[in-house]
């Protein structure tokens, strides 16, 4: 009996172990952010910080582990949230059985900036999960898909129509698929036919939130 429980508790104490050795590394790709990981795993808390500070966590996270993933075309923004947030994109979106999931944070940022759809899906679905706190009209974030060249004058228009709308404008022939605005903790997901992204490209996605498309937005293409 008592090598037993010996030996019972060392298996513990091994898989305890094990465990914190896992939950330790926090500096992932920003496609996993720690904030996920930290709710149940209090020993990693003080590295990381708390599980809602997805906004203080990010600037050392993209400073010490993706000083090169900067963005061409998100530079001119100016502002010093756009020059941080952009340090943390240059992530592919992870595609399987034709379906992605994408992650919109508190910091205004999407976890990738490119969805490669494969040429045999007819339909692709895109799951997005708000990972932050923040409420909807705070921080919303949606996706919506129109051609490069129709970006801009659909989020502006998506701006007109305001949140009852989902910042998006009423059969707007220019937008190819979109979600609703969500909040903190929240998702919802689309699924479009991808021949409607077979031709007149490049696409882009983004969030038409106000003020969000400039960071929150990456390009979508089929392959
Ligand atoms: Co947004």
């Amino acid at each position: 009996m008592q090598i037993k429980l010996t030996l019972l508790t060392a298996s513990c104490a091994l898989a305890l172990a094990a465990c914190g050795g896992n939950d330790a590394p926090p500096q992932d790709t920003a496609s996993t952010p720690a904030a996920q990981t930290t709710p149940g795993a209090m020993d990693s808390a003080p590295a990381t910080d708390a599980p809602g500070a997805m906004g203080t966590t990010a600037d050392p996270v993209a400073d010490t582990t993706m000083p090169d993933a900067t963005v061409p075309g998100t530079d001119p923004m100016g502002t010093d949230a756009a020059a941080e947030a952009t340090t943390t994109m240059g992530d592919a979106a992870t595609v399987s059985d034709c379906a992605t999931t994408i992650e919109g944070n508190d910091a205004m940022q999407f976890n990738v900036d490119s969805i490669t759809i494969p040429a045999s899906c007819s339909e692709f679905t895109i799951n997005l999960e708000h990972t932050g706190q923040l409420p909807e009209v705070a921080m919303g974030h949606n996706v919506v898909i129109t051609s490069t060249a129709d970006m801009q004058a659909v989020a502006a228009d998506g701006l007109s129509a305001g949140a009852d709308n989902e910042y998006v404008k009423a059969d707007d022939d220019r937008v190819i698929a979109f979600t609703d605005i969500i909040g903190g903790g929240e998702s919802t997901s689309v699924t479009f036919s991808t021949s409607d992204l077979q031709s007149g490209g490049p696409y882009e996605f983004f969030c038409s939130f106000p003020g969000h498309s400039a960071l929150m937005k990456g390009t979508i293409a089929v392959q």
